[in-house]
């Protein structure tokens, strides 16, 4: 009889948000950045996406289903990640003829979101990271984080930094394979647990220009980016490096917010330009710069991806003066957790500032530094092959 074993694993992994941007390819095809980057993991309490792989001989096809809805599997990024996870896999077999033939097998995927997907919150990153720990956990691969880093990068750049917790580096690498294009553990999140992240949500909705296509036309057209990879990042990689290093929240607070200015001059630079902070954003800035200035020394800094979120970062030693300014703004939504509700700082904004952030935020998260993929037994796939859902 023919095996139809259904062979499964589970894993959580995080969302992270970038310090030190990564913006620009140098390679396409093989996913390869023209800077380096470094980026805090967020806690999977708050933010995680949960995958399951599972494989067996029975099933025809490889599928993904992503929060419950059929996912594009075919992208030639997706495909190069299977590709090498199974050369992998197909590797072990060779060497050992009792290993079950996993790598011939066809692949069903089931992932869930706990948060908005494609809304600027970093879901690649958390998906990719996902989709390669789960199936390098069905494989059995003796792959470490590293390692599985080159693959995750395959998918999406960020994903790479997903693999760890705690502070993360991509390092850009040089050589033309990119096998070291890869991210490292610059601390664990015990290192400085302290850290804190209050998320802004500006907008829920998907973004305009994508991170994928908004980089290659910056990498094309901006004269400022130049300066940005030759001198800029490499200088920010180093004082955020030395930053986490002594825990000084100043020095982070300032490369943070230097960084992320830089990376949206650059696509302001690019040529026609792309704006991703919108007036909601633009009022955060100035909201942490009034909180900071209030303090009489850094307690937040901000930082924008490729859209109009604020990521408010900040020590949970401070948190009065931070949460407790932008809390009775926005009070009336969801998010806050207990520690934050009727917190109210001295801080006065001005009516722009306060209104622009009223009416402009949709949500708020409250997260923090956090760890790297949890093995998990709860599975998005039974034990006879079919997907089940956590949500329902
Ligand atoms: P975001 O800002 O949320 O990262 P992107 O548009 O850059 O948005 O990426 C969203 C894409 O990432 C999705 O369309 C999907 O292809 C992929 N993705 C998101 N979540 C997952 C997941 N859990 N598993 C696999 N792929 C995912
Ligand atoms: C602004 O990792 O989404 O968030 O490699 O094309 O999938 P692709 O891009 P992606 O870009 C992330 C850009 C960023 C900065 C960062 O996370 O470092």
């Amino acid at each position: 009889m023919a095996d139809t074993k259904v062979y499964r694993a589970s894993t959580t992994a995080p969302v992270n948000i970038a310090v030190v941007k990564y913006w620009g390819k140098r390679d396409a095809k093989l996913n390869l950045p023209t800077n380096s980057s470094l980026s805090v993991t967020l806690s999977q309490a708050d933010l995680r996406t949960l995958t399951t792989a599972s494989c067996s001989a029975a099933f025809q096809d490889d599928v993904l289903l992503l929060n419950g809805e059929p996912s594009d599997l075919t992208g030639a990024r997706t495909q190069a990640c299977l590709r090498e996870l199974r050369t992998r896999r197909a590797a072990l077999e060779s060497k050992d003829a009792s290993l079950p033939k996993l790598s011939a097998m066809r692949l069903l995927l089931v992932s869930e979101n706990n948060f908005p997907t494609a809304a600027g919150l970093a879901s690649s990153a958390a998906g990719f990271a996902a989709l390669v720990r789960a199936i390098a956990d069905l494989y059995e691969l003796p792959s470490s984080p590293t390692e599985l880093s080159l693959i995750a990068r395959q998918g999406s750049g960020s994903a790479c930094r997903s693999l760890f917790g705690g502070y993360v580096a991509w390092q850009m690498g040089s050589q033309a394979d990119g096998l070291d294009s890869q991210a490292v553990e610059v601390a664990p999140a015990a290192h400085w647990p302290e850290m804190r992240a209050l998320i802004l949500v500006a907008s829920a909705a998907k973004k305009g220009v994508s991170s994928t296509s908004g980089m290659q036309q910056t990498v094309a057209t901006s004269g400022l980016f130049q300066q940005r990879i030759t001198d800029v990042v490499p200088a920010n990689m180093k004082r955020m490096e030395d930053a986490v290093a002594a825990r000084d929240f100043a020095a982070f607070a300032e490369v943070t917010m230097r960084d992320s200015n830089s990376f949206h001059a650059t696509c302001a630079d690019t040529y026609p330009p792309i704006f991703y902070m919108n007036d909601v954003s633009r009022a955060a800035v100035r909201a942490v710069e009034v909180i900071n200035a209030a303090a009489g020394k850094t307690v937040a800094a901000y930082t924008f991806d490729a859209g109009p979120n604020a990521v408010v970062y900040y020590l949970e030693e401070n948190k009065d003066l931070v949460l407790g300014a932008f809390y009775p703004l926005l009070e009336k939504l969801d998010g806050w957790k207990d520690g934050a509700k009727g917190l109210k700082s001295s801080v006065q904004f001005d009516e722009t500032v306060a209104s622009t952030i009223t009416s402009g935020v949709s949500r708020v998260i409250m997260t923090g530094v956090g760890e790297g993929p949890q093995k998990t037994d709860v599975y998005l796939v039974s034990e006879n092959g079919k997907p089940v859902s956590t949500s329902a």
